[in-house]
C-alpha cells in the first residue's frame, strides 16, 4: 500500500512505497493521480528507475497507458557535466516549461542519476495554493487581466548568475492571469517570473509592480517547497499548477546530473536554446 505524505508547503507529496519492478494496478492508479492533481507536485526517494518506467508513469498521470511515444527522448538531462547536458549553468527564475507555447507541457520529471552534496535544490511554487491565498482585493485586481508570456528568461529579475542562452526565435503568447486547471478546474495563477513579461492592460512600471506583488504570493518561502537532491530521487511535477526553479549551478561545481523526461511530448518544435560552454 502506497503511503502519502503532504509536504507543508502548500505543493508537493511524497509517496513512499512504490514498486517499480511492479505493473501499476488501479488502486495505485489511483491514489498517484488523486496524489499528482491534489498536491502539485510528488517526491519518490530511493527509486532505482530506467527511462522506460519513468515515461510511463509521467504518461500514467494524465491517463495515456498506451505504448511510449515514437520519439525517444532517452538522452536528456539537465546536466553541468554531461556534454550534451540542457541548462548547465547558471540560475534559473521560476517558471513552467514551455509557458509561452499554446500547449504547455502537462507533466515534467527529473530523476537524479548522478549528483553531488551541494549541487542546488530545485525550488517548487504553487499557482494553484497562491491563488487561493491571494487577499481579496488583490484577487479583485488582476483575475480578468492578462500576461505576456514570453520565452528567454525576464533579465531585469535577476543579475549576472541567471543562465543566459542564445535562442534563435523567441516566442510568446497572452494567456488570462488566472486559468482553470484544465483537469481539476482550480483556478491557477497564472504569472512566473521567468516568463512573464508584463500585464497587457497595464503596461510598464504599472504592471510590473502588480507583478511584484503577485510573486510575493506565489513564492513566499514558507510556500516554496527545495528539493534537495540526492541519487535515486525523482521529483514529478503538474507543469501547468506548479512552477519551479532553481539557484546558481556552475560548471565546475558539484555534479548534478538529472533525467528530464516529459509528457505528452509537445507537437511544437523547437530549437533547444545553446549554452556556450567556453
Ligand atoms: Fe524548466
Amino acid at each position: 500500500m502506497l503511503e502519502i505524505r503532504k509536504i507543508d508547503k502548500g505543493v508537493g507529496a511524497e509517496v513512499i512505497g512504490l514498486d517499480p519492478g511492479k505493473e501499476f494496478d488501479d488502486e495505485t492508479r489511483r491514489l498517484l493521480k488523486a496524489a499528482f492533481f491534489e498536491n502539485g507536485a510528488l517526491v519518490f526517494r530511493d527509486l532505482d528507475i530506467d527511462y522506460d518506467f519513468q515515461d510511463k508513469l509521467c504518461r500514467m498521470l494524465i491517463d495515456d497507458d498506451g505504448p511510449p511515444p515514437a520519439e525517444r527522448r532517452d538522452n536528456f538531462f539537465v546536466s553541468n557535466k554531461k556534454e550534451d547536458g540542457a541548462a548547465p549553468y547558471g540560475r534559473l527564475l521560476f517558471h513552467a516549461d514551455m509557458m509561452w507555447a499554446e500547449e504547455p507541457l502537462k507533466v515534467l520529471s527529473l530523476y537524479a542519476t548522478n549528483v553531488e552534496p551541494g549541487s542546488a535544490s530545485t525550488s517548487v511554487a504553487s499557482g494553484v495554493s497562491a491563488f487561493e491565498r491571494l487577499p481579496d482585493d488583490l484577487r479583485h485586481r488582476v483575475e480578468d487581466l492578462h500576461a505576456v508570456q514570453a520565452s528567454g528568461q525576464a533579465y531585469n529579475r535577476g543579475g549576472a548568475e541567471l543562465a543566459s542562452p542564445k535562442r534563435d526565435q523567441e516566442r510568446s503568447r497572452v494567456t488570462p492571469i488566472t486559468l482553470p486547471h484544465p483537469r481539476t478546474g482550480q483556478p491557477i495563477l497564472y504569472v512566473s517570473q521567468q516568463n512573464t513579461r508584463e500585464i497587457v492592460e497595464l503596461p510598464g512600471d504599472k504592471g510590473e509592480a502588480v507583478l511584484q506583488e503577485l510573486f510575493d504570493e506565489l513564492y513566499a518561502p514558507d510556500r516554496v517547497y527545495e528539493h534537495e537532491w540526492r541519487n535515486g530521487d525523482l521529483l514529478v511535477l503538474d507543469n501547468l499548477a506548479v512552477q519551479h526553479g532553481r539557484g546558481e549551478v556552475a560548471l565546475d561545481g558539484p555534479t548534478r546530473t538529472l533525467r528530464k523526461v516529459i509528457a505528452p511530448i509537445p507537437k511544437l518544435k523547437y530549437e533547444r536554446p545553446v549554452y556556450d560552454r567556453t
